[in-house]
């Protein structure tokens, strides 16, 4: 980011007096994929990419916003109706202003410039980033005080009620509360999280953008979450006990087996050991047991293309390619799949080779490759005066 945020802000809206600068990472989740939405576990940590976000209060109910990046402005008055289909990064901006007003915490509206640089559409949470970023900005602006918590799971709301993304609470819970050298667990029921400390000492974290991308809105992600719903409705005929696939254990599916279809069986037999396999991996992690990591990398990979059905050839020959390379130990989709990215784990030494090996494979080589490093968490990073 070259020119300041304050300076960028005073070119769209002429004064900057009283704007807040915020930014949000994107995330990779590291293992643990559309388990959140089930209530079970996630394993995701930030990366170096972000969203920064400039916001002032306005004194009437005209909310403008302005996309930095791609050169787009729009105008909305609060109290007419907004039609938020395909409307691209409106709903994550707008809909975070929405819902505040919708909670009677805000009533007027503000000027708002973004720009950032999480790809669009690639998995990396660039609408969670985003949200994220604005929330925070809003909360300084208004003095709203609320808790990271409460902050993620508005912006969770956001992308349901906005957005049409039925999606879980991780990408939101991860750009919020996601710390650098860290992977977060997340509990996704009780949403206890714990960071627990990645020493890669050696190792590398790198992810591969596909190149392919597909809108969760219209993807079969929402049908993905009402499969799990169906599953949970026809194992609770035989245990009234379930109330989400969380609940379900590896005997009790196996026992349920001729309760469920063979692709609910599959969705549920996703869900069940990829719970048990961010609970591992995260033993493994603060052990520094890199390689057993990596073998729990290569298992979910495995299980999302064959049970879950959310891969694409293009991720799944990234995954196979990365496989082939000495001192790659583990590499997987991540993210909701269909498109999008993949993670891998490496020894520091093979990294030339792995990108060698990968580069034909994408178009634009290097920018569609991140190495994770130390990337800065969501705050708010100047009040103007
Ligand atoms: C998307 C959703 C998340 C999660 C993942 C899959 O990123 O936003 O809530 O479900 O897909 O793990």
């Amino acid at each position: 980011m070259t020119k300041r945020a304050a300076a960028l802000f005073r070119d769209h809206f002429g004064d900057s007096t009283g704007a807040v600068v915020a930014r949000a990472p994107g995330r990779v989740n590291l293992i643990g994929e559309h388990t959140d939405y089930n209530d079970g576990f996630v394993l995701p940590t930030i990366i170096d990419r972000d969203i920064e976000v400039v916001a002032r209060k306005r004194s009437d109910r005209l909310v403008r916003i302005v996309a930095a990046d791609l050169g787009e402005r729009r105008e909305i008055d609060l109290d007419s109706p907004i039609d938020y289909a395909n409307s691209g990064w409106l709903p994550y901006v707008m809909g975070v202003v929405h819902e505040l007003v919708q909670r009677g915490r805000i009533e007027v509206g503000v000027d708002v410039i973004f720009r950032g640089t999480v790809p669009r559409g690639a998995g990396l949470s660039s609408s969670a980033a985003l949200e994220v970023a604005t929330a925070l900005a809003l909360d300084t602006v208004f003095n709203l005080w609320l808790n990271p918590i409460e902050m993620a799971r508005l912006c969770r709301d956001v992308e349901h009620r906005y957005a049409g993304v039925r999606c879980g609470i991780m990408d939101q819970f991860a750009s919020r509360l996601g710390r650098s050298d860290h992977a977060l667990l997340i509990d996704c029921r009780s949403l206890e999280a714990r960071h627990v400390p990645m020493a890669l000492d050696g190792h590398r974290m790198v992810i591969v953008d596909s190149g392919i991308r597909r809108e969760l809105a219209d993807s079969a992600y929402n049908q993905r979450r009402t499969e799990c719903e169906e599953a949970v409705a026809l194992l609770r005929e035989a245990d009234a006990s379930i109330t989400s696939l969380r609940d379900v254990t590896p005997e009790m599916i196996l026992g349920h087996e001729n309760l469920l279809p063979p692709d609910l069986f599959a969705r549920c037999r996703h869900v069940v050991s990829e719970n048990h396999r961010v609970l591992e991996a995260c033993e493994r992690l603060a052990n520094d047991d890199l390689p057993a990591f990596g073998r729990l990398m290569k298992a979910s990979h495995l299980s999302l293309r064959n049970d879950f059905e959310v891969s694409h050839p293009a991720l799944d020959r990234l995954v196979e390619e990365a496989h082939q390379v000495d001192g790659v130990l583990g590499a997987r989709l991540t993210g909701a799949g269909f498109g999008g990215c993949t993670v891998n784990l490496m020894t520091e030494a093979a990294l030339p080779d792995f990108e060698q090996q990968l580069e034909p494979l994408v178009d634009d080589w290097p920018t569609q490759s991140i190495v994770v490093g130390t990337p800065e968490q969501a705050r708010v990073t100047e009040v103007i005066p």
